[in-house]
């Protein structure tokens, strides 16, 4: 994607990447500030950009350098709070676009952070565990001068999860000298992780998911659903909509395409991946080998949780569903955006439907800071009002402006974040 905006000398204009995007987002919010856009060129800069190597030795002897990264986009509202991706594809302007919805995701649902992100150019599965753990600590010692849990609190995200948690804490508080559980969320509960943050993010899918259903008159029982992405986010989302009664009718991750008809066997297909890392080769479906054909599924409720750019000017207007639940971040382009408008789908954007895990996420620092762990129904409920409430001014904005779901949701994020700019004023 090209760009029409200012771009900072380190990105290229002719292939911006997402952050072009989230550039295009925020002109589209902009006619909605009020007096407040006079200070909406701050949303279009990162606050800071730390770039760092990460050198490891291989098992095998040789040295191996990977680039890393960490972007906190905006704290004007808070410490930075955001992901940590592993992949190889991970580009400067991805973890920019990153950091910078979540920012406005925090800000939409209203828990007291900026936004931040960071990730590693790597494919984790070229490595071995020892590997791994030596990439994780390389890294979280790279970025160890940034981070803290006053100041900014990495997170899984892609190809991350418990496990690198625990490290990247044990690395910072080896640093530091004294154990610091709020460094990260999304740890093991042993370690000061939070009951229910595994689940959270795709919970709150389901959650918003249900609201917007009851709004547009679908039934969940009963109700269509497919599924880009079988992780964290898109495995859980699909338990619970199965659980609810829905029918998961196809499942696409990194290496295939799987439908039924009559509704995938969740739990089985769940022991599949566990056990073969890949939903490819399952027994109880029908595998499409045309990948493009997933877009065409026949669905009420399509939820791409995978990555970003996924829905596009090239697919949208082939897409069957009734309601986009946006579970990854940045999934649809701004084109795509207009296509699925005109064709009266329903997007309920990412940076309200998949905030339930920085919700949790917060609970867990919450928690951590006070030594005081909460019942894992307790922190079902607080993150079910939370989403239904986020969710319910959300859509009251976009029907009083006449505005998509997406625009309303920047639009409380945006007046949020610049409110606390102006009231902080600018240094010096
Ligand atoms: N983990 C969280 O708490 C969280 C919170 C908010 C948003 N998200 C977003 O949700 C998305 C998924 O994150 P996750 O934590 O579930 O990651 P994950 O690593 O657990 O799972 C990613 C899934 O996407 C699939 N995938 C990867 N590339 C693909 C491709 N090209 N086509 C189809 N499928 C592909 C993988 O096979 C896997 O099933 C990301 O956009 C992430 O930023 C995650």
């Amino acid at each position: 994607m090209s760009s029409q905006h200012e771009v900072p000398s380190y990105l290229t204009p002719s292939d911006i990447g997402p952050w072009g995007v989230y550039l295009e987002q925020i002109d589209r919010v902009t006619p909605y500030l009020g007096t407040l856009a006079r200070w909406v060129e701050t949303l279009k800069r990162p606050k800071r950009i730390l770039i760092v190597d990460v050198p490891i030795e291989r098992d095998d002897g040789s040295i191996a350098h990977f680039e890393g990264y960490r972007v906190q986009h905006n704290t004007s509202r808070g410490p930075g709070k955001g992901g940590v991706r592993f992949h190889q594809d991970v580009t400067l302007s991805e973890v920019m676009a990153l950091s910078a919805w979540m920012t406005i995701k925090n800000a939409a649902v209203n828990v007291p952070y900026g936004g931040a992100k960071g990730g590693i150019r790597v494919n984790p599965k070229t490595l071995s565990t020892a590997e791994l753990q030596r990439i994780t600590r390389r890294y979280t010692s790279e970025i160890n001068i940034i981070i803290g849990p006053n100041k900014d609190i990495p997170a899984p995200d892609v190809n991350t999860n418990e496990k690198v948690m625990a490290w990247m804490m044990d690395t910072f508080s080896m640093n530091q000298g004294s154990t610091a559980t709020g460094v990260v969320t999304g740890k093991p509960i042993s370690l000061g992780g939070s009951l229910g943050r595994r689940e959270a993010t795709g919970r709150g899918v389901y959650v918003v998911g249900c609201e917007a259903a009851s709004r547009r008159g679908i039934d969940i029982r009963g109700a269509r659903i497919s599924v880009q992405g079988f992780g964290n986010v898109g495995g859980i989302a699909a338990r619970l909509f199965a659980e609810a009664g829905a029918k998961v009718v196809a499942v696409q991750d990194h290496m295939a395409t799987v439908v039924s008809d009559s509704g995938l066997d969740i739990p089985a297909l769940e022991q599949h991946v566990a056990a073969h890392g890949s939903v490819a080769g399952f027994a109880g479906a029908d595998q499409v080998e045309d990948r493009a054909r997933f877009w065409e599924t026949d669905c009420d409720i399509l939820i791409p949780a995978a990555l970003e750019q996924q829905i596009t000017e090239a697919n949208a207007s082939r897409i069957r569903a009734k309601i986009i639940l946006e579970g990854a971040n940045g999934p649809t382009t701004p084109l795509a955006d207009d296509i699925l408008h005109d064709k009266g789908v329903l997007v309920v954007p990412d940076v309200i439907a998949n905030a339930g895990g920085v919700t949790v996420s917060y609970f867990e620092w919450v928690q951590d800071f006070s030594s005081f762990f909460w019942t894992e129904d307790e922190i079902n409920q607080r993150l079910t009002r939370i989403m239904r409430e986020a969710f319910t001014a959300v859509w009251q904005l976009s029907e009083e402006k006449k505005v998509s779901l997406r625009t309303a949701a920047f639009i409380v994020g945006c007046t949020r974040v610049l409110q606390a700019r102006e009231m902080r004023g600018l240094y010096p």
